[in-house]
């Protein structure tokens, strides 16, 4: 059964010790973010603080609910144990079948309205999370809802925001993301203020699907329905005409006003480093704020992984980059997205069925939404397994060629968050990526390959089975 709110995920977790409830009081500003990111670092259980510095009793936080496959599983309703490889297949499983939500009428994020003059952020507990962030950062675990101008498609993201005053928040969402290109392909240039909503704490599903890779024009609660096996409740908004998940803890209604920028950043990201500096972004105006009675403000610390984001990501974008190659015909025996290395290498398995099948499945890759900002891929032969890092490794240290093995391309897209990327192809979104060809090459005779040098495939069978049994037999 699908969790119905974060308030049963959250019990599952403690049930499941991936969660833990903290009753001494903690302090929004640097404690609570230094809190979850050492829990994160050390894959502590996800802090969920009961009270919160200058704020009422009722006030909770709630951080890091996806920083790892466990707390993933549990929220797809799978044995905590399920492996990232697992998770994946059963993400393109469930993907295959959308359900469209369901309207309710009444539902928890009413139970206290705020509007007009009401109206203010700063009545939640909205944490300073690392020390050099350009402000206290309201949106880092949440969804952002917008509608398309000119259809019925409804986007849901996960774009960071930073808290500007009482009423506004500034957004930073990737070029080329889909809450940018309405915004500044649609909206802005007919001069239409965007409406956005700002959900914190919905059922996981909702909040992991909110930052999946998808194709331009699905709807993420349609894809979140299927992942559930049951449709998301969503509900209309006081202010705008946006509908939102019913059981959500705090909902934020506003709009982005055309041509309109306020400063946001630094922050701390994924990659684990602060990349770049102040940057002007759109701002969302509130019109309204409605929330559950003790609302549960939820929020990632990110850093060096793995935290949400790459936990989560290596889990989706793998599972896109797999069903893409699957597509096109090749035999791919796997694809493992490296959280541990931001995300930012992708590793694939194939059984070579031609000369250079690397540069294909790296055009492939590249050529997926989520693989535009994808730096580095590694290509192995089908006897690497591609989840295992030693057997890698090896497969790159001895199997890449030092120079004709690295294909290098000058002029790609940059992930924008890159630490490597100079500040020229910051300021332009252009970015090197390179693939490492670790496929033995067709065009050799393969009797001139060199030998592996391994229990497995260098020992006859009789000898094998004569050092397996004496093994056994003095107790290994
Ligand atoms: C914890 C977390 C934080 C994220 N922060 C941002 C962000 O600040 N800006 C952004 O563009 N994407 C961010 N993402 C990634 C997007 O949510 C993700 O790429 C999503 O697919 C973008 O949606 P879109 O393809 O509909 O634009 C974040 C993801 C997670 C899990």
């Amino acid at each position: 059964m699908p969790f119905k709110d974060l308030r049963e995920f959250i019990d599952k977790l403690e049930k499941e010790g991936e969660a833990q409830s903290i009753e001494e009081e903690v302090d929004w500003n640097l404690e609570a973010g230094a809190m979850l990111r050492r829990a994160t670092e050390q894959n502590f259980p996800a802090p969920f603080f009961q009270k919160i510095k200058d704020y009422p009793n009722g006030y909770r936080l709630f951080g890091g609910s996806l920083a790892n496959y466990r707390r993933i599983s549990i929220a797809m309703d799978k044995s905590p144990d399920t492996s990232q490889q697992e998770l994946m297949e059963e993400y393109l499983k469930r993907k295959k079948r959308t359900l469209k939500p369901v309207l309710v009428h009444e539902a928890p994020c009413k139970e206290n309205i705020d509007r007009g003059d009401e109206v203010d952020l700063l009545k939640l507990p909205v944490p300073f999370l690392h020390e050099g962030d350009g402000g206290r950062y309201l949106g880092t675990f949440h969804l952002t809802i917008s509608k398309d101008l000119d259809s019925d498609w409804v986007n849901w993201g996960m774009y960071r925001s930073m808290l500007h005053d009482k009423n506004s928040v500034s957004m930073w969402a990737t070029p080329g993301s889909h809450l940018d290109g309405m915004y500044k392909r649609s909206y802005e240039p007919q001069g239409i203020p965007m409406e956005v909503a700002i959900v914190l704490g919905t059922e996981p599903i909702s909040a992991l699907c909110t930052a999946i890779p998808i194709a331009y024009g699905v709807s993420e609660v349609d894809v979140a329905g299927g992942i559930r096996g049951e449709p998301v409740e969503l509900v209309k908004c006081e202010t705008i005409d946006l509908e939102v998940p019913a059981t959500a803890e705090i909902v934020i209604e506003g709009e982005m006003r055309p041509h309109e920028r306020k400063d946001e950043g630094p922050f701390g990201d994924f990659t684990g480093y602060v990349t770049h500096g102040r940057k002007s972004v759109p701002v969302v105006h509130v019109k309204a704020i409605t929330y559950r009675n003790d609302p549960i403000f939820t929020m990632s610390c990110m850093g060096i992984p793995v935290d949400d984001d790459t936990a989560i990501h290596s889990v989706t974008k793998g599972a896109e980059y797999l069903e893409a190659l699957r597509a096109s015909g090749l035999p791919v025996t796997g694809v493992c997205v490296l959280a541990e290395a931001s995300e930012l290498i992708t590793v694939v398995a194939v059984k070579p069925p031609f000369s250079n099948v690397a540069e294909v499945i790296a055009d492939i890759v590249w050529g997926t939404r989520a693989g535009r900002h994808l730096p580095y891929i590694i290509v192995v032969n089908d006897d690497v397994d591609p989840f295992d890092r030693s057997q890698v490794w090896h497969a790159l240290a001895t199997k890449c060629h030092p120079d004709r093995g690295i294909v290098k391309r000058k002029r790609g897209v940059l992930m924008p968050l890159l630490p490597s990327a100079t500040s020229y192809e910051r300021r332009h979104g252009l970015g090197a990526r390179t693939y490492f060809d670790c496929t033995w090459p067709l065009d050799c005779d393969p009797k001139e390959l060199p030998k592996r040098v391994s229990f497995k495939e260098i020992y006859p069978e009789e000898i094998q089975r004569k050092a397996l049994a004496k093994w056994k037999k003095y107790g290994y």
